[in-house]
C-alpha cells in the first residue's frame, strides 16, 4: 500500500517559517493551530527534524520519526524513532511500519529532504499576515529545482487575513 505524505507549514507572506532555527512558532493564529492539531489526529505518524522536535512544546503525535545525523541505526524511544536517512532506508522503514498517512511537519531541512525524495503528495501552507524580511525559508535546499504543484483550495481561516492553501504535487 502506497503511503500518502502530507506536509504542513505555516509561513509569513515572504515565505519564512521561523525567525531562526531555535525559535518557536508562537506567531501563528489560533485557527491555524486548531487546523494543524486536528490534521495530526488523522495521520499515523509524523516526520520531524531534530531542531523542530527539540523545540516542540506539545509532542502529542502518534509515532514520530525524528531525522538526525546523530544515530547510525534507528533508535526507538517509546513512540519516537530517531533515524539517519544517510544510514537507514527511510522509505523502507516507513513501509515496514504499515503506515498509511504520514505528516511532514518540518522544519525547512525536512521539508526539503521530503520534497526531493518524493515524499510530499500534498502540501498545506498557512500564510499568516506578516512580512519577516529575514528568517528560515520553507525549504532549505541549495540546488534549484522547479517542482510543480497545483492549487486545490483556498480558505480564509479568520478575519485577521490568515489564509490556508492546499496544493497537490504534480511532479
Ligand atoms: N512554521 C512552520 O510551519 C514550522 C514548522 C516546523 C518547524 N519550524 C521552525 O523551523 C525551525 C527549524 O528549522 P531547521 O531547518 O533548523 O530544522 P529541522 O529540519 O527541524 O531540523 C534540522 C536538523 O534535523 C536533522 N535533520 C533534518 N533533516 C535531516 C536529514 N535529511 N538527514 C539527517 N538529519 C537531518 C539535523 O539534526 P542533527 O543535528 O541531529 O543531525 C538537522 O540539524 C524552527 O525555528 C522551527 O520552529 C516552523
Amino acid at each position: 500500500m502506497k503511503i500518502k505524505y502530507i506536509a504542513y507549514m505555516a509561513s509569513s507572506i515572504d515565505g519564512r517559517i521561523a525567525q531562526s532555527n531555535q525559535s518557536g512558532i508562537d506567531w501563528t493564529s489560533k485557527e491555524d493551530s486548531n487546523f494543524y492539531q486536528n490534521s495530526l489526529k488523522k495521520v499515523d505518524a509524523v516526520i520531524v527534524g531534530h531542531n523542530t522536535y527539540k523545540l516542540a512544546s506539545r509532542r502529542n503525535w502518534k509515532d514520530a520519526i525524528v531525522l538526525t545525523s546523530k544515530v547510525s541505526s534507528p533508535k526507538v524511544k517509546g513512540k519516537t524513532i530517531f533515524l539517519n536517512p544517510k544510514k537507514s532506508n527511510l522509505k523502507k522503514f516507513l513501509q515496514n511500519q504499515n503506515y498509511r498517512k504520514i505528516a511532514i511537519i518540518g522544519g525547512s531541512r525536512v521539508y526539503d529532504f521530503c520534497l526531493r525524495n518524493k515524499m510530499m503528495d500534498e502540501l498545506y501552507v498557512t500564510i499568516e499576515p506578516y512580512v519577516f524580511t529575514a528568517g528560515i525559508l520553507m525549504f532549505s535546499g541549495n540546488e534549484f529545482k522547479k517542482n510543480k504543484f497545483s492549487l486545490q483550495s483556498i480558505k480564509r481561516l479568520n478575519k485577521k487575513s490568515t489564509v490556508l492553501l492546499k496544493y497537490i504535487n504534480r511532479n
